[in-house]
């Protein structure tokens, strides 16, 4: 069996300090795979923000995996927002913006990028995705080892939580779970709303699932801050999402999400036949 946390939206600058140090506490004393944490480290962008984002994530235990979300650029510069979005984020923690991967017994795990330093729209909070970056991740997550669970890793969910108090709008978000959910990605794991979610994919199988994880900081949404613990099996993925009592964290519901089996070729199939 593979678990792992899942942490988002920790907003560095408005975190809410005993949930991050008890969220440290809770990853080092469970056995683990992995730490993701999917994007919005930082409230402004700000050096102090990203210096302690950095402090905090380099006490996770290894192996730690980071997404850049849409509060992860510089606020208040657009020179920064407009040619170099990202820089600030990867000098600080050290993980591309772009093409990142892990991989680990039983495990593969791809990051794509869908925040944006600015947009050809009002809001640019929203989610914007690459077509030819989705269609890397696939052909990566294609290739991994047969019965490894494939993750996609980014900061807006692709597809909209029904009744969610958050919406990702992700340009081309729609058309890059369908690549995933063909090309026999297991898990679409982001942040950006808030509250803990996980919801199959209503696409193709219908075996690739939207998993959300909460917030860490001060900007709840109907729910307490909390994080996930993603365990799974050969056959069974089970998310639990778990929230901030006060004095610790405690379960609040638990989703059983039932495993494909897609053979490794059929998956590169699938993914060979999307490369434009
Ligand atoms: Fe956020």
């Amino acid at each position: 069996m593979g678990r792992l946390f899942h942490f988002s939206d920790i907003h560095f600058g408005i975190e809410h300090k005993g949930a991050v140090a008890a969220a440290l506490e809770h990853a080092h004393t469970n056995p683990r795979d992995l730490v993701l944490i999917t994007g919005d480290i930082t409230q402004q962008g700000f050096r102090r923000e990203f210096a302690a984002a950095a402090e905090w994530i380099r006490a996770m235990p290894e192996p730690v995996f980071v997404t850049t979300g849409n509060h992860d650029v510089s606020y208040w510069d657009p020179i920064a927002r407009i040619f170099h979005p990202w820089k600030r984020f990867e000098a600080f923690i050290g993980h591309p913006a772009v093409d990142h991967q892990f991989e680990a017994p039983g495990l593969s795990v791809r990051g794509v990028n869908t925040a944006r330093g600015w947009q050809m729209r009002l809001n640019w909070s929203k989610g914007v995705i690459d077509l030819e970056q989705t269609r890397r991740a696939a052909m990566a997550l294609a290739n991994a080892p047969e019965g490894n669970l494939k993750i996609l890793a980014c900061h807006h969910p692709l597809v909209e939580m029904i009744g969610g108090p958050m919406s990702g709008e992700v340009i081309r978000g729609e058309a890059a779970a369908r690549i995933f959910t063909d090309c026999g990605v297991d898990l679409i794991m982001t942040g950006h709303v808030h509250v803990p979610f996980a919801l199959p994919i209503t696409m193709g199988d219908k075996c690739s699932y939207g998993v959300g994880a909460g917030t860490l900081s001060m900007r709840e949404r109907g729910a307490p801050p909390g994080f996930n613990c993603v365990e799974w099996d050969a056959s069974q993925v089970r998310v639990t999402a778990l929230g901030w009592t006060g004095s610790g964290f405690q379960p609040q519901r638990t989703w059983n999400l039932e495993r494909r089996s897609m053979p490794k070729a059929a998956a590169l199939r699938a993914a060979a036949s999307i490369q434009g």
